[in-house]
């Protein structure tokens, strides 16, 4: 007797254990059929009957689902308080991968959980050591300025990169051979300022802008800057008038204090505005760049540009990549050799899990508005676990960006010492992940 797939289906249990492809949960249900109890209601993520050796990903925001700490029939419910918003939006910190292991210090900072310092027509927040204490290398600040609204003329001894989030900003400084520097700024350009070196912003366009400031040392303080009203406010008047060949009195109303983020009136063009006496010249240094505009580098799950000292030269100690990972690919596992990574999630939701040698690793999610480390040379990959794009910088405490593809390193080494390393106990399986990576390339975000 010949049984049709359809006579098949419909012939019982008997039939269709030995056919696995059409006992799957999706073709019974095609078929009308029940689900076995193991397919039920426990089957959901974080329910005591979930199973799952592979450690997938849960996009726990997206489908609307509750992390619960059940782990393949391990684990308990929760009788205590439960924050819901922020369990959906670490997953992986209720529900670890069985992978992870030993004590590995927290890598995930929310710029929600910063204090924000309100100011006319501005306000900023920072991400330091102190609110994130693995940000040791660099420091960040989120900052916006309305239409007019500046930020004052000043400088520190730390080194200014930044990314421009939204809208136009202009940008003046002074270099170190007293050529003076003004541009204008749109979404996705760079500024860098070295250290000392004296600047200021101000927001253009209708609805001004908003940034992201790195500094190169995470003990930085936005608080603690050398503001030039600051300054005025605690020298002598005399001084002061000395200094600039005028009188006293002239100074009678100059601020009584720093005055750091205020309303300023809406600029001309830069043509116009340019110093113009007779001694003033203009700066040979380039302290503005263009990333988004950056030709990207296109991989088989995104896209990648990388800005650092040899396409932006006057960045010495910053280095940086804009990384947009498609729904469904993964920043390969890789690390970097030179810097510990900073990096700054602008849109999608993320999993990142971070190898730190000695048996230990530990998974962090990460959501628009979070900062992530991961420390100088462990691996690590950025897998997207939501429905967008994941949009990041990462960005580094160094001159170059570099990095090592896990993919490529396999590729590059001889087939017998990878074999003899990963498969000794399954050859055939060997023999395919050789033919995998035997041509390897860099594919920095993979699908
Ligand atoms: C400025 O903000 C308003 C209100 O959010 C918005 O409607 C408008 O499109 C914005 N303008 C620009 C140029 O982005
Ligand atoms: C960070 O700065 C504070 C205040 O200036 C200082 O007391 C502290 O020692 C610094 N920490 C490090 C690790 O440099």
């Amino acid at each position: 007797m010949k049984l049709s797939a359809a006579q098949l289906l419909l012939a019982g249990a008997s039939f269709t254990a030995a056919l696995p492809h059409l006992d799957s949960p999706r073709q019974r249900l095609l078929n009308g059929m029940d689900l076995p109890s193991k397919y039920g209601e426990n089957s959901k993520p974080y329910t005591p009957g979930h199973r799952d050796a592979e450690d997938n990903y849960v996009d726990a925001v997206g489908k609307k689902l509750d992390p619960k700490p059940w782990r393949n029939g391990f684990g308990a419910s929760v009788l205590g308080p439960y924050n819901r918003d922020r369990s959906r939006q670490s997953p992986d910190m209720i529900r670890p991968p069985s992978t992870d292991h030993g004590n590995i210090a927290n890598m995930r900072w929310s710029f929600t959980d910063s204090h924000v310092r309100i100011e006319e027509g501005g306000w900023t927040r920072q991400t330091t050591i102190r609110e994130l204490p693995t940000s040791v290398e660099l420091a960040g600040v989120n900052m916006r300025l309305d239409k007019g609204v500046i930020r004052e003329l000043h400088w520190h001894k730390e080194a200014e990169w930044a990314y421009v989030l939204d809208g136009e900003v202009r940008v003046t400084a002074l270099d170190y051979e007293g050529g003076n520097f003004i541009d204008d700024l749109k979404k996705g350009d760079l500024w860098y300022f070295p250290s000392g070196v004296p600047h200021s912003l101000q927001g253009l366009g209708e609805n001004g802008t908003e940034f992201l400031i790195i500094f190169d040392d995470g003990n930085f303080s936005e608080e603690s800057t050398f503001i030039l009203s600051d300054w005025l406010a605690h020298t002598p008047k005399s001084v002061i008038a000395e200094n600039f060949h005028l009188a006293p009195e002239l100074f009678d109303h100059l601020p009584a204090g720093e005055k750091y983020i205020f309303q300023g009136s809406v600029p001309g063009s830069i043509e116009d505005e340019a110093p113009k006496g007779k001694n003033v010249k203009k700066s040979n240094y380039q302290f503005t760049h263009k990333m988004l505009d950056q030709e990207p580098k296109k991989t088989s799950g995104g896209q990648v540009r990388i800005t650092d000292s040899k396409n932006f030269p006057i960045s010495k100690t910053v280095a940086a990549a804009h990384a947009v990972i498609e729904p469904g690919a993964i920043r390969e596992m890789h690390w970097h050799p030179n810097a510990d990574e900073w990096s700054f999630f602008i849109s999608g939701r993320a999993r990142v899990t971070i190898f730190a040698s000695e048996g230990t690793a530990r998974t962090f999610d990460y959501v628009a508005g979070d900062v992530g480390i991961v420390p100088r040379n462990m691996g690590h990959f950025v897998q997207n676990i939501g429905d967008e794009p994941v949009e990041m910088l990462e960005i580094f405490r160094a001159d170059e960006f570099r990095d090592f593809s896990l993919f490529q390193w396999m590729g590059e080494t001889p087939q017998r010492l990878v074999l003899d390393h990963l498969f000794a106990d399954d050859k055939e399986a060997g023999e395919k992940f050789w033919e995998q990576v035997k041509d390897a390339k860099k594919d920095e975000i993979t699908k």
